[in-house]
């Protein structure tokens, strides 16, 4: 069995350091369950996006659990997709998207466990035009081209969609229709057993068309419901998944005792009042 502790949407900072305690606490209960990795699923950095301290601090934090780790980019890591409606937020570059790499390492990657293709993508690289994009599409067919008998799990930072593969809104939110299509065209007829994300700070299992879709919870903060659907469960904590060779798999909240839930309302100087 191979143990995944995904943590997601740590959104840490080296002078805005209000999720850092939370941090510090999930540190201590992944460093005492060992997983066999621990995977941040994007979001880790509270703006690395305009702060290159941001990144450095969140990178220190990170190597301070003396785990194996990897990392998948979010919105506010380098720019959320072109795509998404804008509001305000900074979009994914050349520029940015490279910063992000010097700090984290590929935003793309694929590994290989008993039974389990592990494949992480970069979610904001789906709708944008930038060349690395098109690589990472690439990439996404040369996975799953030789998979073989291999269950895919593949996770990213935002969902693919709430209930169905067919939903037509554009949002920020979740993955946009057009490339939404497309990844699942690069996935040449392998269907994910698996798919988990981040980004939207709630705890969600559900299954459509053959899939397991898990959200995971964010280690920091909780978006309050006058801003933001109920989805899910609103609770801070992180993801436990164990992969079967034989192809079984689980997905379990991990609640870390003495973590508070906190609400971004109660911080207006992080992004503004909500
Ligand atoms: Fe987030
Ligand atoms: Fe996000």
């Amino acid at each position: 069995m191979f143990r995944i502790a995904q943590i997601s949407d740590t959104h840490l900072s080296d002078d805005k350091p209000f999720f850092v305690d939370n941090f510090v606490r999930v540190g201590e209960a992944l460093r005492a369950s060992r997983p066999d990795l621990v995977l941040n699923s994007g979001d880790i950095t509270l703006d690395g996006a305009s702060s290159e301290a941001d990144m450095a601090a969140a990178r220190l934090l990170h190597d301070g659990l003396g785990l194996p780790i990897r990392f998948l980019p979010g919105n506010h890591d380098l720019g959320d997709s072109q795509d998404a409606p804008g509001h305000g937020e900074a979009a994914i570059d050349a520029m940015r998207r490279e910063r992000y790499v010097s700090y984290f390492g590929s935003d793309w990657w694929w590994f290989d466990v008993p039974g389990w293709r592990v494949l992480g993508l970069n979610a904001q690289l789906l709708g944008s035009d930038l060349a690395a994009a098109e690589a990472q599409e690439a990439a996404i067919v040369d996975a799953a081209s030789d998979i073989g008998a291999r269950r895919l799990a593949l996770f990213l930072h935002k969902p693919l969609f709430d209930r169905t593969i067919d939903e037509s809104e554009i949002t920020g939110r979740f993955v946009n229709p057009v490339p939404r299509r497309l990844l699942m065209a690069s996935l040449v007829g392998v269907t994910p057993a698996l798919v988990s994300c981040g980004h939207v700070h709630q705890y969600r299992a559900s299954e459509a068309f053959a899939t397991r879709h898990v959200w995971a919870s964010s280690t920091a903060f909780v978006i309050p419901d006058h801003r933001q659907p109920r989805y899910g469960l609103k609770e801070v904590g992180y993801v436990e998944h164990r992969l079967h060779a034989d192809g079984r798999h689980d997905s379990v909240l991990v609640r870390v005792p003495g973590m508070p839930t906190l609400d971004i309302a109660q911080f207006p100087q992080v992004y503004g009042p909500v």
